[in-house]
């Protein structure tokens, strides 16, 4: 067999975390290989080290069969190997062009960098990838979905052969990841190899020729994608018999705790959000869907206290509440776990313990007099760690060096645990591992059950479908439709967000 890569006994140790456990992985030149696991099980450790990010701290790579060291990412693109990663790198500022030859520009005449020959190059690239962008505008102006898509052009401009990307749809809407699979299996016909990893089998099974699955650091197995079962995947990855799906009783919701009336939110003199009205019941999971892009992330920015409103009105618990900063918002109990918690939900240059009993400060015990009450906080930090599972060495270490999805794990944790009235949560399935996700969505139906109002935003139909007593659908910042899982099913839910129905 023709292997693009080889990688023979690879071990990372972290302190005390093993975070890659003599992995014998191989990926065949040509081909798509999807790398599943839970969160924290040392997928992104194991391509960082295919990347020259990080050093093994045992074992050996070949690349197409010679033994390689790959000492920087300089290197790794010397052996022709791109990564995409799971946070975006590109310059906003910047043009497509600029980002592409970023540290790598032409020279013209001796001195000037030659943005010619880089743009005719870029434009190749983005004809190649279907993406027919501006080469004039800044990346920033773009949508996450083509930015994604400019990082790997990005990558193939720097004449990357194999691509390694790591959880690229997690940040994108279902339309959108078809989109970008397509352009996947387009590159793979170019004869590149690419190794993707993901949390949804769907995509592994949609995608790849082979599947790896990682577990605790270890390599658990390769198999062809023709021959395993979903079933058997999901055991691989959390070594135990699938867990049951979220059961939830039906029941009568309370009265109304948080309203949102003829809301309009403009930005940059775009309406994002148009005369949006619906309200949310105590004991009510309110699902909110839509393609992303159609105004739910600035209607929920509004809603935190993040954005202002243009025009109409916030209630909750009977009070307007337009005029209330985020903070006075979440001192009245509306607790939010943000969409992208990385860069909002987290300070990641604080410890995890800081983090995790942030906006807890005023809880009683937590302090004495003006002290705070340092075992008390620990305590309950401990207690919240094994709850959600985050995987961390100690409470004392940066939050920025934990794992993706156990940071989200981290802020899920901290803003379930104020048991609160009221709950916004965006996105509550992305990056996160099937347990943890069953785990959450448990914990959203017990909120619900005990009498919380809760604001679900999604663009997973499943998640939406199997939690909501009430959806929303919006479309083009309207909210086009609202119904019930009872009355509906996917294919009308996928009219109303494509707008070709509505029932307001
Ligand atoms: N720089 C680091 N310092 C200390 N520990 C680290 C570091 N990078 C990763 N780890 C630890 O190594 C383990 C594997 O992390 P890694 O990021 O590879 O997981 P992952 O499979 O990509 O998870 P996710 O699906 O959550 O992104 C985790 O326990 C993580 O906390
Ligand atoms: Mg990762």
């Amino acid at each position: 067999m023709n292997y693009a890569i080889e990688t023979h006994q690879i071990s990372k140790v972290f302190g005390g975390t093993v975070a890659n456990d003599r992995i014998n992985l191989q990926v065949i030149d040509g081909h798509i290989h999807a790398v599943l696991g839970e969160n924290g099980a040392g997928k992104t450790t194991l391509m960082k080290i295919l990347f020259g990010e990080e050093q093994p701290t045992a074992g050996t790579i070949k690349i197409h069969d010679e033994p390689v060291k790959i000492s920087s990412p300089a290197e790794a693109l010397r052996l022709s190997i791109g990564f995409i990663h799971q946070n975006f790198t590109l310059v906003n500022e910047f043009t497509i062009g600029q980002n592409f030859a970023l540290g790598i520009e032409p020279i013209k005449n001796l001195i000037m960098a030659d943005y010619d020959s880089v743009n005719k190059k870029t434009r190749d690239i983005l004809d190649l990838l279907d993406m027919p962008l501006s080469l004039e505008a800044p990346v920033g102006s773009f949508s996450v979905e083509e930015r994604q898509i400019i990082e790997i052009g990005k990558a193939l401009y720097r004449g990357a052969q194999i691509l390694i990307l790591d959880e690229p749809t997690s940040v994108l809407t279902p339309q959108k990841i078809e989109k970008l699979l397509d352009i996947l299996r387009r590159l793979k016909k170019e004869g590149k190899t690419i190794i993707m990893i993901t949390h949804k089998l769907e995509e592994a099974f949609s995608i790849a020729d082979e599947i790896s699955v990682l577990r605790k650091g270890a390599l658990v197995a390769t198999m062809a994608r023709d021959q395993v079962s979903r079933d058997q995947l999901i055991r691989l990855m959390v070594g135990e018999e699938p867990l049951s799906v979220v059961e939830k009783s039906p029941h009568e919701f309370g009265d109304t705790l948080f309203e949102v009336k003829d809301l309009c939110v403009r930005v940059g003199g775009r309406d994002m959000v148009k005369h949006v009205d619906f309200e949310v019941h105590r004991g009510e999971i309110f699902g909110l869907t839509g393609v992303g892009g159609n105004g739910q992330a600035e209607l929920v920015e509004a809603l935190t206290g993040m954005r202002p409103v243009s025009e109409g009105e916030i209630r909750f618990n009977g009070k307007s509440v337009v005029k209330w900063d985020i903070r006075k918002r979440r001192l009245a109990g509306m607790a939010y776990v943000p969409e992208n918690r990385i860069t909002r939900g987290t300070a990641v240059t604080l410890s995890v313990l800081d983090n995790l009993v942030m906006g807890h400060h005023y809880r009683p015990g937590f302090h004495s007099g003006f002290v705070l009450n340092q075992n008390a906080m620990e305590t309950f930090a401990e207690a919240l760690i094994r709850q959600y599972e985050v995987v961390a060495s100690s409470l004392e270490i940066n939050a920025g060096s934990l794992s993706g999805g156990n940071l989200q794990k981290l802020v899920i944790g901290r803003e379930f645990s104020m048991e609160t009235p009221f709950l916004i949560v965006a996105y509550p399935s992305q990056g996160i591992d099937i347990r943890t996700t069953k785990y959450v969505q448990s914990e959203l139906i017990r909120r619900r059950d005990t009498g919380c109002a809760i604001l679900l935003v999604s663009g997973d139909l499943d998640e939406i479908f199997s939690l909501s007593d009430r959806i929303g659908v919006m479309y083009s910042g309207e909210l086009v439709a609202i119904t019930r899982p009872e009355e509906t099913n996917r294919f009308e839910l996928g009219q109303y967000m494509v707008g070709s129905r509505r029932n307001r």
